[in-house]
Protein backbone atom coordinates (compact mmCIF):
# COMPACT_ATOMS: atom_id res chain seq x y z
CA UNK A 1 0.00 0.00 0.00
CA UNK A 2 1.24 3.52 -0.87
CA UNK A 3 0.63 6.69 0.58
CA UNK A 4 1.19 9.93 -1.22
CA UNK A 5 2.58 12.57 1.26
CA UNK A 6 5.25 14.60 -0.36
CA UNK A 7 5.80 15.05 -4.34
CA UNK A 8 8.77 12.99 -4.17
CA UNK A 9 7.32 10.03 -2.89
CA UNK A 10 6.96 9.38 -7.00
CA UNK A 11 10.19 8.93 -9.29
CA UNK A 12 10.43 11.48 -12.05
CA UNK A 13 9.46 8.40 -14.30
CA UNK A 14 6.76 7.51 -11.99
CA UNK A 15 5.50 10.92 -12.86
CA UNK A 16 5.34 10.75 -16.63
CA UNK A 17 3.54 7.76 -16.04
CA UNK A 18 0.62 9.56 -14.12
CA UNK A 19 0.54 12.28 -16.36
CA UNK A 20 0.30 10.30 -19.32
CA UNK A 21 -2.72 8.17 -17.21
CA UNK A 22 -4.28 11.47 -16.76
CA UNK A 23 -4.00 12.42 -20.49
CA UNK A 24 -5.69 9.09 -21.52
CA UNK A 25 -8.34 10.10 -18.40
CA UNK A 26 -8.94 13.59 -20.19
CA UNK A 27 -9.36 12.51 -23.68
CA UNK A 28 -11.17 9.16 -23.28
CA UNK A 29 -12.86 9.41 -19.88
CA UNK A 30 -15.47 6.58 -21.21
CA UNK A 31 -13.09 4.21 -20.69
CA UNK A 32 -12.37 4.83 -16.65
CA UNK A 33 -15.96 5.85 -16.07
CA UNK A 34 -16.64 2.69 -13.75
CA UNK A 35 -13.17 1.91 -12.68
CA UNK A 36 -13.69 2.51 -9.07
CA UNK A 37 -16.93 1.54 -8.86
CA UNK A 38 -17.58 0.08 -5.33
CA UNK A 39 -14.82 2.29 -3.68
CA UNK A 40 -15.19 5.13 -1.58
CA UNK A 41 -13.25 8.40 -1.36
CA UNK A 42 -13.16 9.69 2.25
CA UNK A 43 -12.31 13.57 2.38
CA UNK A 44 -11.16 14.87 5.99
CA UNK A 45 -10.42 18.15 5.89
CA UNK A 46 -9.77 20.22 8.98
CA UNK A 47 -9.27 23.30 6.65
CA UNK A 48 -11.32 25.18 4.47
CA UNK A 49 -10.71 24.24 0.60
CA UNK A 50 -12.61 24.57 -3.04
CA UNK A 51 -10.42 22.85 -5.54
CA UNK A 52 -8.50 20.34 -3.88
CA UNK A 53 -11.71 18.86 -1.84
CA UNK A 54 -14.10 18.91 -4.96
CA UNK A 55 -11.77 18.15 -7.27
CA UNK A 56 -11.03 15.00 -5.59
CA UNK A 57 -14.43 14.20 -5.09
CA UNK A 58 -15.41 14.79 -9.04
CA UNK A 59 -12.28 13.10 -9.33
CA UNK A 60 -13.87 9.89 -7.81
CA UNK A 61 -17.22 10.43 -9.11
CA UNK A 62 -15.70 10.16 -12.90
CA UNK A 63 -14.13 6.83 -12.14
CA UNK A 64 -17.45 5.44 -11.12
CA UNK A 65 -16.71 5.74 -7.04
CA UNK A 66 -18.71 7.36 -4.22
CA UNK A 67 -17.37 10.32 -2.00
CA UNK A 68 -18.06 10.29 1.94
CA UNK A 69 -16.47 13.10 4.30
CA UNK A 70 -16.06 16.46 5.96
CA UNK A 71 -15.08 19.42 5.08
CA UNK A 72 -14.01 21.54 8.44
CA UNK A 73 -12.40 20.33 11.75
CA UNK A 74 -15.94 21.82 13.31
CA UNK A 75 -17.98 19.27 12.21
CA UNK A 76 -16.04 16.23 12.73
CA UNK A 77 -15.22 14.54 16.15
CA UNK A 78 -11.98 16.60 16.04
CA UNK A 79 -14.32 19.19 17.49
CA UNK A 80 -14.92 16.99 20.96
CA UNK A 81 -10.67 16.48 20.67
CA UNK A 82 -10.30 12.78 19.01
CA UNK A 83 -7.00 12.47 17.69
CA UNK A 84 -6.18 12.35 14.20
CA UNK A 85 -4.75 8.70 14.66
CA UNK A 86 -8.21 7.26 15.95
CA UNK A 87 -9.82 9.29 13.21
CA UNK A 88 -7.94 7.41 10.27
CA UNK A 89 -8.41 3.89 11.81
CA UNK A 90 -12.07 4.20 12.14
CA UNK A 91 -12.34 5.97 8.44
CA UNK A 92 -9.90 3.14 7.50
CA UNK A 93 -13.07 0.59 7.85
CA UNK A 94 -15.22 3.34 6.21
CA UNK A 95 -13.20 4.24 2.80
CA UNK A 96 -10.69 2.95 0.44
CA UNK A 97 -8.63 5.76 0.53
CA UNK A 98 -8.50 9.15 1.89
CA UNK A 99 -7.41 12.43 1.30
CA UNK A 100 -6.69 14.87 4.28
CA UNK A 101 -6.21 18.10 4.77
CA UNK A 102 -5.01 19.76 8.17
CA UNK A 103 -3.76 23.16 9.75
CA UNK A 104 -0.52 20.98 11.64
CA UNK A 105 2.42 19.81 9.72
CA UNK A 106 2.88 16.25 9.42
CA UNK A 107 -0.64 15.65 10.54
CA UNK A 108 -1.50 13.53 6.96
CA UNK A 109 1.69 11.84 7.91
CA UNK A 110 0.91 10.32 11.66
CA UNK A 111 -2.62 9.57 10.12
CA UNK A 112 -0.88 7.61 6.93
CA UNK A 113 1.10 5.15 10.18
CA UNK A 114 -2.16 4.23 11.88
CA UNK A 115 -3.82 3.91 8.65
CA UNK A 116 -4.79 0.70 6.42
CA UNK A 117 -5.94 2.60 2.92
CA UNK A 118 -4.10 4.87 1.20
CA UNK A 119 -3.97 8.24 2.67
CA UNK A 120 -3.34 11.52 0.53
CA UNK A 121 -1.30 15.01 1.94
CA UNK A 122 -4.14 17.10 0.82
CA UNK A 123 -2.07 20.25 2.51
CA UNK A 124 -0.45 19.70 6.20
CA UNK A 125 -0.34 23.55 7.14
CA UNK A 126 2.70 25.74 5.84
CA UNK A 127 4.68 22.25 4.81
CA UNK A 128 3.53 20.81 1.61
CA UNK A 129 0.99 20.26 -1.10
CA UNK A 130 1.94 17.18 -2.86
CA UNK A 131 -1.41 17.10 -5.10
CA UNK A 132 -1.11 21.27 -6.16
CA UNK A 133 2.33 20.46 -7.18
CA UNK A 134 1.26 17.32 -9.40
CA UNK A 135 -2.00 19.54 -10.92
CA UNK A 136 1.32 22.27 -11.37
CA UNK A 137 3.70 20.00 -13.21
CA UNK A 138 1.03 18.33 -14.92
CA UNK A 139 -0.37 22.16 -16.14
CA UNK A 140 3.20 23.03 -17.60
CA UNK A 141 3.90 19.72 -19.47
CA UNK A 142 0.50 20.01 -20.84
CA UNK A 143 0.68 23.99 -21.77
CA UNK A 144 4.75 23.73 -23.07
CA UNK A 145 5.11 20.07 -23.82
CA UNK A 146 7.67 19.19 -21.41
CA UNK A 147 9.27 20.60 -17.90
CA UNK A 148 12.65 21.51 -17.83
CA UNK A 149 14.70 24.50 -19.54
CA UNK A 150 12.81 26.88 -17.29
CA UNK A 151 13.20 30.22 -15.32
CA UNK A 152 9.86 29.80 -12.90
CA UNK A 153 9.29 32.55 -10.93
CA UNK A 154 7.75 32.05 -7.93
CA UNK A 155 6.12 35.33 -5.99
CA UNK A 156 4.43 36.37 -2.74
CA UNK A 157 4.54 34.49 0.52
CA UNK A 158 7.06 31.91 -0.51
CA UNK A 159 7.22 31.66 3.89
CA UNK A 160 4.27 29.51 4.61
CA UNK A 161 2.59 28.89 0.68
CA UNK A 162 3.12 24.91 1.09
CA UNK A 163 2.57 25.07 -2.72
CA UNK A 164 5.70 26.82 -3.23
CA UNK A 165 7.93 24.48 -1.01
CA UNK A 166 6.27 21.24 -2.85
CA UNK A 167 6.88 22.49 -6.30
CA UNK A 168 10.51 24.03 -5.53
CA UNK A 169 11.00 20.35 -4.51
CA UNK A 170 9.39 18.26 -7.07
CA UNK A 171 10.63 20.83 -9.78
CA UNK A 172 14.59 20.43 -8.52
CA UNK A 173 14.76 17.05 -10.83
CA UNK A 174 14.38 18.40 -13.60
CA UNK A 175 16.67 19.48 -16.24
CA UNK A 176 18.03 23.19 -16.48
CA UNK A 177 15.63 24.69 -13.85
CA UNK A 178 16.18 28.69 -12.53
CA UNK A 179 14.20 29.86 -9.81
CA UNK A 180 13.78 33.59 -9.60
CA UNK A 181 12.25 34.26 -5.60
CA UNK A 182 10.04 37.13 -5.69
CA UNK A 183 8.70 38.23 -2.20
CA UNK A 184 9.54 40.77 0.38
CA UNK A 185 12.20 39.88 3.05
CA UNK A 186 9.53 38.70 5.58
CA UNK A 187 8.50 36.26 3.59
CA UNK A 188 11.20 34.19 1.70
CA UNK A 189 11.66 30.84 1.06
CA UNK A 190 12.25 29.49 4.65
CA UNK A 191 15.97 28.59 4.93
CA UNK A 192 15.53 24.55 5.20
CA UNK A 193 14.51 24.89 1.43
CA UNK A 194 17.28 27.19 0.55
CA UNK A 195 20.05 24.82 1.61
CA UNK A 196 18.79 21.22 1.83
CA UNK A 197 16.88 21.70 -1.51
CA UNK A 198 17.68 24.49 -3.53
CA UNK A 199 21.84 24.57 -2.66
CA UNK A 200 22.13 20.93 -2.24
CA UNK A 201 21.16 20.51 -5.72
CA UNK A 202 23.10 23.15 -7.26
CA UNK A 203 20.03 25.08 -8.43
CA UNK A 204 20.97 28.32 -9.91
CA UNK A 205 18.03 30.69 -7.92
CA UNK A 206 18.32 34.48 -7.15
CA UNK A 207 16.16 36.65 -4.22
CA UNK A 208 13.96 39.97 -5.51
CA UNK A 209 11.60 41.65 -4.11
CA UNK A 210 10.69 43.72 -7.10
CA UNK A 211 8.47 41.85 -9.71
CA UNK A 212 8.96 44.06 -12.62
CA UNK A 213 12.54 43.27 -12.30
CA UNK A 214 11.84 39.29 -12.38
CA UNK A 215 9.35 39.69 -15.42
CA UNK A 216 11.41 39.85 -18.58
CA UNK A 217 13.22 36.28 -17.65
CA UNK A 218 10.49 33.82 -16.56
CA UNK A 219 9.31 31.53 -18.51
CA UNK A 220 6.32 30.87 -15.53
CA UNK A 221 5.54 33.28 -13.18
CA UNK A 222 3.73 30.97 -10.19
CA UNK A 223 1.49 33.56 -8.14
CA UNK A 224 0.67 33.14 -4.79
CA UNK A 225 -1.56 34.29 -2.27
CA UNK A 226 -0.48 35.98 1.16
CA UNK A 227 -1.44 33.15 3.80
CA UNK A 228 -3.58 35.23 6.42
CA UNK A 229 -4.19 31.86 8.32
CA UNK A 230 -0.61 31.29 9.17
CA UNK A 231 0.45 34.99 10.28
CA UNK A 232 0.97 35.04 14.06
CA UNK A 233 -0.92 39.06 14.13
CA UNK A 234 -3.12 40.75 11.64
CA UNK A 235 -1.36 43.65 11.47
CA UNK A 236 1.93 42.14 9.88
CA UNK A 237 -1.24 40.74 7.47
CA UNK A 238 -2.26 43.88 6.15
CA UNK A 239 1.15 44.88 5.54
CA UNK A 240 1.99 42.31 3.48
CA UNK A 241 -1.12 41.34 1.64
CA UNK A 242 -1.22 43.96 -1.21
CA UNK A 243 2.95 43.68 -1.43
CA UNK A 244 2.48 42.23 -5.11
CA UNK A 245 -0.56 42.72 -7.84
CA UNK A 246 -0.42 41.43 -11.25
CA UNK A 247 -1.35 43.67 -13.84
CA UNK A 248 -1.64 44.02 -17.48
CA UNK A 249 1.11 46.94 -17.25
CA UNK A 250 3.45 44.12 -15.51
CA UNK A 251 2.35 41.53 -18.19
CA UNK A 252 3.87 43.97 -21.01
CA UNK A 253 7.37 43.30 -19.13
CA UNK A 254 7.06 39.36 -19.62
CA UNK A 255 7.99 37.41 -22.55
CA UNK A 256 4.91 36.89 -25.08
CA UNK A 257 4.71 32.74 -24.15
CA UNK A 258 5.37 33.35 -20.32
CA UNK A 259 3.13 31.47 -18.32
CA UNK A 260 0.90 32.18 -15.52
CA UNK A 261 -0.04 29.86 -13.10
CA UNK A 262 -1.90 30.55 -9.56
CA UNK A 263 -2.72 27.49 -6.90
CA UNK A 264 -5.92 30.04 -6.25
CA UNK A 265 -7.92 31.10 -4.26
CA UNK A 266 -6.82 34.26 -5.28
CA UNK A 267 -7.40 37.24 -3.54
CA UNK A 268 -6.40 40.44 -5.10
CA UNK A 269 -3.06 39.61 -6.19
CA UNK A 270 -3.84 38.64 -9.31
CA UNK A 271 -5.98 41.90 -10.74
CA UNK A 272 -8.75 40.50 -12.92
CA UNK A 273 -7.29 42.43 -16.49
CA UNK A 274 -4.82 39.14 -16.60
CA UNK A 275 -7.47 36.81 -16.82
CA UNK A 276 -8.12 37.77 -20.47
CA UNK A 277 -4.80 37.41 -21.27
CA UNK A 278 -3.52 34.34 -23.40
CA UNK A 279 -0.37 33.78 -20.87
CA UNK A 280 -2.86 33.12 -17.64
CA UNK A 281 -3.60 29.20 -16.78
CA UNK A 282 -4.69 29.34 -13.78
CA UNK A 283 -8.26 28.44 -14.58
CA UNK A 284 -7.25 26.02 -17.10
CA UNK A 285 -4.59 24.61 -14.09
CA UNK A 286 -7.40 23.84 -11.67
CA UNK A 287 -9.48 21.73 -14.39
CA UNK A 288 -6.31 20.03 -14.57
CA UNK A 289 -6.28 19.04 -11.03
CA UNK A 290 -8.98 16.78 -11.36
CA UNK A 291 -7.78 14.83 -14.20
CA UNK A 292 -4.28 13.84 -12.54
CA UNK A 293 -6.28 13.67 -9.01
CA UNK A 294 -8.09 11.04 -11.39
CA UNK A 295 -4.79 9.37 -12.55
CA UNK A 296 -3.50 9.65 -8.73
CA UNK A 297 -6.68 7.95 -7.16
CA UNK A 298 -6.57 5.22 -9.58
CA UNK A 299 -2.45 4.33 -9.16
CA UNK A 300 -2.94 4.09 -5.41
CA UNK A 301 -5.90 2.00 -5.31
CA UNK A 302 -4.33 -0.16 -7.94
CA UNK A 303 -7.94 -0.28 -10.07
CA UNK A 304 -5.82 -1.10 -13.33
CA UNK A 305 -4.24 -3.86 -12.15
CA UNK A 306 -7.09 -5.68 -10.73
C1 LIG B 1 -3.63 26.32 -1.88
C2 LIG B 1 -3.49 25.73 -0.49
O1 LIG B 1 -4.47 25.27 0.09
O2 LIG B 1 -2.36 25.69 -0.04
N1 LIG B 1 -4.92 26.16 -2.41
C3 LIG B 1 -5.19 25.05 -3.15
O3 LIG B 1 -5.20 23.95 -2.65
N2 LIG B 1 -5.40 25.21 -4.46
C4 LIG B 1 -3.16 27.72 -1.98
C5 LIG B 1 -3.70 28.73 -1.02
O4 LIG B 1 -4.59 28.44 -0.21
O5 LIG B 1 -3.23 29.86 -1.10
Amino acid sequence: MRHLMSPLDFSTEELETLMDLADDMKDHPEKYSESCHGKKLATCFYEPSTRTRLSFEAAMMNLGGNVLGFSSADSSSAAKGESVSDTIRVISSYADICAMRHPKEGAPLVASTHSTIPVINAGDGGHQHPTQTLTDLYTIRSLQGSIGNLTIGLCGDLKFGRTVHSLINALVRYENIKFVLISPEELRVPEYIREDVLDKNNIPYVEVERLEEAMPKLDILYMTRVQRERFFNEEDYLRMKDFYILNSEKMELAKENMMVLHPLPRVNEISVEVDNDPRAAYFKQAQYGVYIRMALIYTLLEVGTC
